[in-house]
């Protein structure tokens, strides 16, 4: 039998970063063509749309025609496992897209050759960054008119400060796309068109005095600028690579399927399979070591009919199987686990087992909040996840006091899931808390499901703080005499300080330098 660690070094988890449009549901979907997961493309949103019209807490994502819900995909390539955790594609922004990264050993930031680098291309970015994951770059829609590549590469470097190093290299200028030159194998890959992208593109692999014989000017070009990246560039270093500082670049089209399997290859060959995971001591855990895992998400009601709550997990270490009893590590309970399940674009499938780098979805998971540790045998506590700056901040109040209990516990519920953060004043506890969030978005499905789910419709009126800083006890009585600014507390225990302007927060920050003000992660770079 193949040992766990084995297992594990066949395991590539990544998600995938992209501005909407730039084409991460199509690349998805063809990825899945690839690894045999589906057999004709156009599948995966038609599951979607089947689960759309089965659970109805989702009525708000069908009225605007987002998917507000994230999936695990996992699908076999080469040989190897891939985990895709998707997240989510609309416009807005909330803590799930973050916690998703928390739970990646890489990402795949998706670019439109048209636009470069766009405000939420550069604000996941700056995640990555904070969290260490290493990014391939893939840039999309070469088959059709849009920016030159080595243009594209610049704006990656000085936007970004990251070094692009092209492993693939478009012959044929955006919109005439003839093939791609696969440098460290020193070939040229060309394509074939194939009817609506359905199929796996052909390929037809030529060596490059073929390619040089056959293709005319255009190779030329490709080749002059080959030599130049060679010279600039040279190949990808896979130390830069995993600290963050060199990001591997494919070149594609993933409507017409070019470039997508180089680019799985890619991920194969490159991106780190799971490693061990330092617990709150800084102790690794062997992947070796007896299961555990940590939960980065968490989501009630996926479907009406069972009412139910899913604990979504990252395995770290040690197998995973069904019906195995683990310990949930903040409260040393017993977990069964008989109903767990993998998931595959919303569709539940029994697990029974699962491996460093899988994700398992536990169902009934009522006790089970974001950030927690599950293990079997040997006790572990894996750092939480970070806290990330809201910059919305709402007031709550139940519209009926009648229905306050149910209020209180759909805000505590909301909370837990991590929908919106719930900051309370210790005068007025669940009367009327803040609710704070990174998108607007956020705002809005709490509110749906407070009046839908918990059957408690919420007044929420907006107040005058668009910046949190995390504070202490030392620091708050101070904070809280001052004009302008609210001192708040999260279930936890953590301080937040709220100001109305971040004019205002510099002043105080100028003026009072003894006072903590944190900054919480991945703030300022909403666009
Ligand atoms: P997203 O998940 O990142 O938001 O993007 P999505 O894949 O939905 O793609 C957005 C649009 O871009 C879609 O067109 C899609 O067909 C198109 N697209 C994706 N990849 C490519 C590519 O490589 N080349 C070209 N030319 N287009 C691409 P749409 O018109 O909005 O939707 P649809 O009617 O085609 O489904």
């Amino acid at each position: 039998m193949e040992s766990v660690a084995d297992l594990a070094a066949r395991r590539r988890t990544f998600a995938i970063i992209s501005h909407p449009d730039a084409g991460k549901t199509t690349l998805t979907e063809k990825f899945l063509l690839y690894g045999g997961a589906v057999q004709e493309a156009g599948q995966v949103k038609a599951r979607g749309e089947r689960r759309r019209a089965r659970s109805d807490w989702m009525e708000l994502e069908q009225k605007r025609g987002i998917s507000i819900t994230s999936a695990v995909l996992q699908f076999p390539y080469r040989g190897n496992v891939l985990n895709l955790l998707d997240t989510p594609g609309h416009r807005d922004f909330s803590e799930d897209t973050y916690r998703v990264l928390a739970a990646v050993d890489a990402a795949v930031m998706v670019l439109d050759a048209a636009k470069g680098i766009e405000s939420q291309t550069l604000k996941l970015f700056e995640v990555c960054r904070a969290r260490n994951v290493p990014l391939l770059t893939f840039i999309n829609k070469w088959d059709r008119p849009g920016r030159d590549a080595l243009e594209l590469l610049d704006e990656i470097e000085s936007r970004l400060d990251l070094q692009p190093v092209p492993v693939t290299w478009p012959v044929g200028i955006a919109g005439d796309f003839r093939g791609l030159i696969d440098r460290p194998r020193e070939r040229f890959v060309r394509f074939g068109r194939t009817a609506h992208g359905a199929a796996t593109a052909t390929e037809e692999v030529l060596d490059l005095e073929q390619a040089a014989a056959e293709e005319g000017d255009a190779w030329k070009a490709a080749i002059d600028e080959v030599a130049l990246l060679d010279e600039v560039a040279g190949g990808v270093d896979l130390d830069l690579f995993l600290a963050g500082e060199q990001s591997p670049v494919f070149v594609g089209s993933a409507l017409t399927n070019f470039g997508v399997g180089l680019l799985l290859d890619g991920i194969v060959d490159l991106a780190p399979p799971p490693s061990p995971r330092l617990d709150v001591d800084g102790a690794a855990r062997k992947l070796d070591d007896p299961f555990s895992g940590q939960v980065f998400k968490v989501q009630a009601n996926m479907d009406r009919a069972h009412r139910d709550r899913v604990a979504f997990v990252r395995v770290w270490s040690g197998r995973f199987e069904r019906g195995m009893v683990v310990t949930h590590q903040p409260t040393g309970r017993p977990f069964a686990t008989k109903y767990a399940h993998s998931v595959f674009a919303q569709e539940r499938e029994t697990l029974e087992e699962a491996y460093p780098g899988d994700i398992v979805a536990l169902v009934n998971a009522s006790d089970v909040r974001v950030g927690d540790t599950l293990y079997v045998d040997t006790p572990v506590e894996y750092p939480r996840l970070p806290e990330f700056a809201p910059e919305h901040f709402v007031t709550a109040r139940a519209r009926d006091t009648g229905r306050f209990k149910q209020f209180r516990r759909g805000i505590a519920q909301l909370d837990d899931e991590g929908v919106v953060q719930v900051l309370r004043d210790p005068d007025l506890g669940d009367q009327a808390p803040v609710l704070a969030a990174v998108g607007p978005m956020q705002l809005e499905v709490a509110s749906w499901r407070l009046e839908h789910e918990f059957g408690a419709a919420a007044e929420l009126t907006p107040t005058p703080y668009t910046i949190a800083r995390r504070t202490d006890e030392a620091s708050a009585p101070e904070l809280a005499r001052m004009p302008g600014v609210r001192v708040l507390a999260r279930a936890s225990g953590t301080l937040y300080a709220l100001f109305e302007s971040p004019y205002w927060l510099a002043r105080v920050e100028d003026e009072y330098p003894e006072l903590t003000l944190e900054r919480l992660v991945a703030e300022g770079t909403q666009g």
